[in-house]
């Protein structure tokens, strides 16, 4: 999981796009199978396209294989409730449609919070009077995880494609013509968040941020990543009594996801 969602967000990063973290040794039959369809870069270093079916062979045999098995002996994991579901008339998720689904989860729910958890450190950490803030009252959390999100905003843009000729302020968009929509650009429209490169655990409407997207599409996965992050960052704080930078962060070369690959840390128990 850890190398394909490397590989898929990070493709554009030299490190993350030939990820091999993975230790077939102590795998299942499952994933040593797919283990063994991993491409390997070309004589150009590159991997295959990750964002096509073709690039990720061991992923998709990966998710096939599960998918099957999961229709076949179900067990008490989400992947099996996903597979048993019956709509209106009786039709299920295809195992085609749940490789893509496996896809989906695998990218969306991984790299995102992976992302944006030292994100919200790196605000913490400019802002010591947020910590102090954050340590006499816990209670705080949860509402600096809305301005970390907003501050940070791990996925900075999504593309979608106009089905009719429509006007965005002002501009003339045509039927077909790709949308560029940037997340990261609203989350700091100084007309809605005053002093928006500001990171303000107080700012009374953070919440408003459009980190998880808007609309039909809005973020699946959004109150799993703001569980996972309020609970990280209740836990480093208690068991610490200070954290502080101890070194440079290293970025993810991406234009999709603002990722850190690496942020060193003191802290003192
Ligand atoms: C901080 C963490 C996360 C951020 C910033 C984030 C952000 C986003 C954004 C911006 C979208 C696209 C919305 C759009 O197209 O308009 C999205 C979609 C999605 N996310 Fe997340 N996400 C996060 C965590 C997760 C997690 C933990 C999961 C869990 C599985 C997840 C699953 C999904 C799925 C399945 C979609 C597609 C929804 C659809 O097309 O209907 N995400 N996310």
């Amino acid at each position: 999981m850890f190398d394909w969602a490397n590989r898929v967000i990070g493709w554009q990063d030299p490190d993350y796009r030939v990820s091999a973290a993975f230790d077939p040794s102590g795998a299942t039959e499952l994933g040593r199978a797919a283990h063994a369809l991993r491409p390997t870069p070309g004589p150009d270093a590159l991997m295959p396209d990750p964002r096509s079916r073709e690039g990720m062979p061991d992923l998709y045999a990966y998710a096939h294989a599960l998918g099957t098995l999961r229709r076949e002996q179900p067990g008490e994991d989400v992947m099996s409730i996903l597979m048993a579901q019956r709509d209106d008339s009786g039709g299920s998720v295809s195992v085609e449609e749940f490789e893509n689904l496996f896809w989906l989860f695998a990218v969306a729910g991984n790299e995102t919070t992976r992302n944006g958890m030292p994100g919200g450190l790196i605000g913490l950490l400019g802002a010591p009077e947020a910590q102090r803030a954050l340590r006499s009252d816990p209670t705080l959390v949860p509402g600096a995880v809305e301005e970390m999100l907003r501050w940070w905003t791990p996925v900075m843009t999504f593309r979608r494609t106009a089905t009719r000729e429509v006007e965005l302020s002002g501009v003339q968009v045509q039927a077909g013509d790709k949308v560029v929509v940037s997340f990261a650009s609203a989350n700091r429209d100084p007309e809605v968040f005053p002093d928006p490169d500001i990171f303000d655990i107080g700012r009374a409407n953070a919440r408003r941020h459009l980190a998880f997207g808007a609309g039909p599409h809005v973020c699946l996965g959004a109150f799993l990543a703001r569980s996972m992050m309020t609970t990280m960052f209740t836990r480093l704080l208690d068991r610490t009594s200070w954290v502080q930078a101890a070194g440079e962060p290293a970025w993810l070369q991406s234009n999709f996801q603002r990722g850190v690959k690496r942020l060193p840390i003191a802290w003192q128990r």
